[in-house]
């Protein structure tokens, strides 16, 4: 790994951070910045940079870099454009070990002259920029935190080993917002705008190695070296899965995304065909990406024999008609065993059948024993639970049982729930508890079979390298 990609632990989690443009008016971008890191509790050393404060925030403020003492690990700069040069001239001059950049106004104006200058003195000096034109990065566990939209409105997910990598602030900032609402949590956050000198590729390779992240997840414009993309993904796809979201697809699309972040958003059919080839999971849009995430925290399933538990007759068989839909799948056909245990509680007008039809009147307990058989039964690999929680004799208890089945990571589960307010307050519980929770059926099932084509691919890397 280049020592330029390695020094990406410096803005990952640096143990001092100097915020330049700091500002003590409330809202601007310098205030939110600095008040982010104090109210998210950074356990570093903080220094606001602004030649007209004494303080911010309770913090001493300092007229420039040079007046900080001692090291600086990471440098946030929040000024104009025209003054980035010679601040980044600064960090040189301070040694620090990486930059973020948050200023908008270099290539995705024409300004290739300004970002010229200072990808210069990055490179040459081994010091890595995230940005210009991004929001940074955050990291729930080192409380890293330079997404500057204030924490009452954009939430913070905690620590998890989902790495979100984003080209754009607006999808990444949307996206946590949504990861800290359902409670699903980050290992890294990164937003990395123009990509100047750190590009996507980079990211992927530090991530690669990176303990904390076990998925990563990627949303793209345009890439600037499509073959070293097209490498590093595919490497980083081998050792942890990686899911896709590209943006820019049709014509007007791409011209935005040049104004965007001044990247050449490129041929989608290239784009599809090197994620196919690359084995990489490709979404179609934001919501589809997020379903996607939740099931791949899962473990791998050993198969693809699908069993589906569910209270309401209907919303069985739409999910039925998903897993025949998917090429990949299968239904489960439970063996005689399975279903002389099942049939021990079922009432008599049950139907012990694939999807094991438990009738709305089955409370709990039903539940309880039916994941209890199933998740030892050996002809069945996955679990697709149906909890319609409108029913009478459906009660919170339910939370408890599919917590612990998705617990026990015996084999993956899926949830799926549809209602109004109250079934939606229930789907919050479960997936802060690691339970996916899906709205409908299809949205589950076409999450399971991009989990089995990928459990199916590594399970072929691992046995071509045994
Ligand atoms: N050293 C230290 N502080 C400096 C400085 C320097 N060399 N030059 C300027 N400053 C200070 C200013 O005094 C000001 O502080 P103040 O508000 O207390 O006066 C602060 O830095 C900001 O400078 P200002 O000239 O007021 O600029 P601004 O706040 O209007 O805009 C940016 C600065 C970075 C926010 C703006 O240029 C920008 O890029 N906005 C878009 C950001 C964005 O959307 N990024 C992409 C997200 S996905």
């Amino acid at each position: 790994m280049k020592k330029i990609i390695k020094n990406l632990k410096f803005v990952m989690e640096p143990a001092s951070i100097a915020i330049v443009g700091a500002s003590a008016t409330t809202n601007k971008i310098g205030n939110v910045l600095v008040r982010n890191f104090v109210d998210g509790k950074f356990k570093g050393k903080l220094y606001p940079i602004n030649p007209k404060y004494k303080e911010i925030l309770g913090l001493k403020c300092y007229p420039a870099l040079s007046a900080v003492p001692g090291k600086v690990e990471c440098v946030v700069i929040a000024t104009p454009a025209k003054t980035v040069p010679s601040i980044m001239k600064e960090c040189v001059k301070k040694k620090v070990g990486g930059v973020i950049i948050i200023t908008s106004g270099f290539e995705e104006i024409g300004r290739h002259d300004l970002a010229k200058e200072i990808r210069q003195l990055a490179e040459k000096n081994d010091i890595p920029i995230i940005g210009p034109n991004c929001l940074g990065i955050f990291n729930p566990s080192s409380k890293m935190d330079t997404i500057f939209l204030p924490m009452y409105k954009l939430g913070r997910p905690g620590a998890g080993n989902i790495a979100f990598v984003t080209q754009s602030g607006a999808v990444g900032s949307t996206v946590t917002d949504l990861a800290a609402h359902y409670g699903v949590g980050m290992s890294k956050f990164v937003s990395y705008g123009n990509a100047t000198v750190i590009d996507e590729s980079d990211v992927l390779e530090y991530l690669t190695e990176d303990e904390e992240t076990e998925i990563i997840v990627l949303y793209i414009e345009g890439v600037a070296d499509g073959r070293r993309f097209y490498e590093t993904i595919k490497k980083a796809n081998k050792k942890k899965p990686v899911l896709v979201l590209k943006g820019g697809k049709g014509k007007g699309g791409q011209a935005a995304a040049m104004s965007h972040t001044g990247n050449i958003a490129g041929s989608y059919l290239a784009y599809q065909a090197a994620f196919k080839q690359a084995k990489v999971t490709e979404a179609e849009g934001l919501h589809e990406l997020f379903e996607f995430v939740k099931i791949f925290n899962q473990p791998k399933p050993k198969g693809n024999r699908v069993a589906i538990v569910t209270n309401g007759g209907g919303v069985g068989i739409l999910t039925t008609d998903g897993v025949e839909k998917e090429t990949n799948l299968l239904l489960a056909e439970f063996s005689e065993a399975t279903k002389k245990k099942i049939s021990s509680f079922m009432p008599a007008y049950g139907n012990i059948g694939n999807p094991l039809d438990l009738v709305a009147d089955s409370g709990v307990d039903a539940y309880s024993k039916a994941l209890d058989i199933l998740m030892n039964a050996p002809e069945v690999d996955i679990l697709v639970i149906v909890t319609l929680l409108q029913t009478p004799p459906m009660d919170e208890r339910i939370i408890h049982v599919l917590t612990k089945a998705s617990a026990d990571r015996r084999k993956p589960i899926a949830t799926i729930s549809i209602g109004g307010a109250y079934t939606e307050a229930y789907r919050k519980i479960l997936e802060s508890n690691g339970v996916p929770n899906y709205g409908s059926p299809l949205g589950a099932i076409k999450a399971i079979s991009k989990l089995v084509t990928y459990a199916d691919y590594y399970k072929h890397l691992k046995k071509t390298s045994e």
